[in-house]
C-alpha cells in the first residue's frame, strides 16, 4: 500500500515537472506573425562603392514588397570609420537586438558574404543564441552566403563572363581579384570558381589578396600563355579598397604593379560582384529559401 502511495507520489511530482519544463520551454506564440530581413555585409568605406549595396537593397525590396528589410555590418574597423563620419551601422547583434525592442518575430538574416567562411560562421553562431534567448524571436534563420552550392559557382561564373571584355584578343586575359582567407577551409572555393571560369573561358582566372590561388600562382600561367595585356575586376560584393590599392594602386606590391613589372598591362574595372543584377539574384534565391521557412 505505501509502494502505491509512493508511486504514484513520484508519477505526479515528474508529471509537474514535465509541465513546467513544457511551459518553460515553449514561449507563448504571438497571435500576429512580423517577419523581418535582416542584410548583413561587410561593409566599406569607399563611398562610390555604396552603390552596390544600394542594387542588393533595390532588389530585396523588389522581391519581397511590404517587408521590414534592414542592414547590419560585421567589420567592426569600418563601422568605427563611418561613425567618424557621423554614418551609424549597426552590428548584425545590435541589429537583431532592435529588432528583438521592435517585436519582430521571425527574421531572416542574409549573409552578404562571398565564402561560407569565419564571419558567415561567426554570424550562424551569434544569431542562434538570439533564437535561443526567452522572449525573444520565435524562429530566425541564416540564409547562406554566395557561393553556396555547385550550382551557385556556375551561375556566378556564367555572370562574370557575361560583363567580361568582348572580342578578347589571344594575348588578353581577365584576372578577377578574390579576397581569400588563410584561416578558413572555405578558401579552397576560389580554386573551384578558377577551375569553373577556366572551363568555361580559357583566359579568365580568379586570384587572391589573402588566401589561394595566389598571384603568384596565376602568374606563370599568364607568362605561359604569352599574356600582354590583363583586365582586372574585383571578384568581391564591393570594389572597395581591396581594387582600389591591392588592384589597381600605385604602390609597388599592387596586381598593377607587379604584372606590369612582368609586360603585362593592365585594365580595371572598378564594378563589385553585387552591381550585377544576376549575381544578387543568387543572394536573394538563398534569402527566398530561407524566408519561406520561417
Ligand atoms: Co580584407
Amino acid at each position: 500500500m505505501q509502494k502505491i502511495w509512493l508511486f504514484s507520489l513520484v508519477l505526479s511530482f515528474v508529471t509537474i515537472l514535465g509541465t513546467n519544463c513544457a511551459f518553460a520551454m515553449s514561449p507563448p506564440k504571438s497571435s500576429t506573425p512580423l517577419r523581418a530581413i535582416l542584410l548583413v555585409a561587410f561593409g566599406t568605406s569607399v563611398p562610390e562603392a555604396q552603390k552596390a549595396f544600394d542594387q542588393i537593397d533595390a532588389q530585396a525590396r523588389k522581391a519581397f514588397p511590404g517587408v521590414e528589410i534592414r542592414w547590419a555590418f560585421t567589420s567592426r574597423t569600418i563601422r568605427a570609420k563611418l561613425a567618424k563620419e557621423g554614418k551609424q551601422l549597426d552590428s548584425p547583434e545590435v541589429a537583431l537586438a532592435r529588432m528583438m525592442g521592435d517585436g519582430f518575430t521571425h527574421v531572416a538574416v542574409l549573409s552578404l558574404h562571398v565564402i561560407p567562411g569565419e564571419e558567415y560562421h561567426d554570424l550562424n553562431r551569434n544569431v542562434r543564441l538570439f533564437s535561443e534567448m526567452a522572449g525573444g524571436f520565435e524562429r530566425i534563420l541564416v540564409a547562406p552566403p554566395l557561393l553556396s552550392s555547385h550550382n551557385d559557382m556556375m551561375r556566378v561564373a556564367e555572370a562574370l563572363l557575361t560583363h567580361a571584355p568582348k572580342d578578347m584578343k589571344a594575348e588578353e586575359a581577365v584576372l578577377f581579384m578574390g579576397h581569400g582567407t588563410r584561416s578558413h577551409p572555405s578558401d579552397a572555393i576560389y580554386s573551384a570558381m578558377n577551375y569553373l571560369l577556366q572551363d568555361l573561358a580559357p583566359n579568365v582566372y580568379i586570384a587572391t589578396v589573402e588566401g589561394h590561388p595566389t598571384l603568384d600562382e596565376i602568374l606563370p600561367k599568364l607568362s605561359r600563355k604569352g599574356i600582354k595585356k590583363a583586365h582586372l575586376a574585383p571578384f568581391m560584393v564591393v570594389a572597395g579598397m581591396h581594387a582600389r590599392d591591392d588592384m589597381m594602386g600605385d604602390e609597388p606590391e599592387s596586381w598593377k604593379s607587379v604584372l606590369s613589372r612582368n609586360g603585362i598591362a593592365c585594365e580595371a574595372n572598378l564594378t563589385g560582384i553585387a552591381e550585377y543584377p544576376e549575381i544578387v539574384e543568387v543572394w536573394l534565391d538563398h534569402l527566398r529559401e530561407t524566408y519561406a521557412r520561417l
